[in-house]
């Protein structure tokens, strides 16, 4: 499970982020915990207390995660990418603090590593289920990611508002298959999201899965 944001510096004091509270992956970590499976949560900076009895690995920037995914997943049934990885990171990281100018200035930004599309497609014996935040169009968007990204399954939420997505305790969300559109869970805690989550993962997983008992 991965979960909050990632933090891409740009000195010693400044960094890239973004609004991610890490309530999701929590929430669905404790959920799977509820239900009984083992669970690894790789974080990025939450304020959120783990949930006891999880093997906690923390993490700032999008390079640790994608290492510590990599580390991670082929030991897992299942991988839940719930995280807000940055998509950009600093051309360069300064390493004094930058001083205040007069005049504006740009900072160039690279791309990071796409960690989901960066998995092996093949003769992968994990699940992966990606979540797709989107502002607009958002079971189209979906369907794009969860054929690019090669996940097998996708959980779309709508993160353009305040009373639901990023930040709050509340989410509605949409889940895809490769085929289909699986269940549409209207606005409810994100706690009963992770619940239904867990159920619909470990059905899936039962007919995908042999690898661990
Ligand atoms: N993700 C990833 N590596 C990245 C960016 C995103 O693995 N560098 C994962 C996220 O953890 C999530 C999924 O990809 O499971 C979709 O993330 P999202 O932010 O919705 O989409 P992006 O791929 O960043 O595309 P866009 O910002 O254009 O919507």
């Amino acid at each position: 499970m991965t979960a909050g944001p990632t933090r891409e510096a740009i000195d010693p004091v400044r960094f890239i982020s973004n609004r991610s509270s890490g309530k999701m992956g929590y929430a669905v970590a404790e959920a799977a915990l509820a239900a009984g499976h083992s669970v690894t949560l790789i974080s990025g900076p939450s304020a959120i207390t783990p949930p006891g009895g999880v093997r906690f690995i923390s993490v700032t920037t999008s390079d640790e995660l994608h290492d510590a995914v990599h580390r991670a997943a082929p030991k897992c049934d299942v991988l839940v990418m719930c995280a807000a990885v940055s998509d950009y990171k600093p051309a360069k990281v300064s390493t004094q603090k930058m001083k205040k100018r007069k005049t504006p200035f740009a900072l160039k930004l690279i791309p990071t590593r796409d960690i989901l599309a960066s998995l092996p497609a093949e003769r992968r014996d994990y699940l992966v289920v990606g979540f797709a935040a989107e502002t607009h169009d958002l079971e189209m968007n979906a369907r794009k990611k969860i054929h690019a990204k090669n996940c097998d399954l996708i959980v779309a939420n709508d993160v353009s508002g305040t009373d639901s997505g990023m930040e709050s305790d509340r989410n509605a969300v949409t889940i895809f298959s490769q085929q289909s559109e699986l269940k549409t869970i209207s606005r409810t805690s994100k706690k009963n999201i992770a619940r239904e989550l867990v159920k619909i993962i470990s059905k899936m997983s039962e007919k995908c899965l042999t690898k661990k008992p």
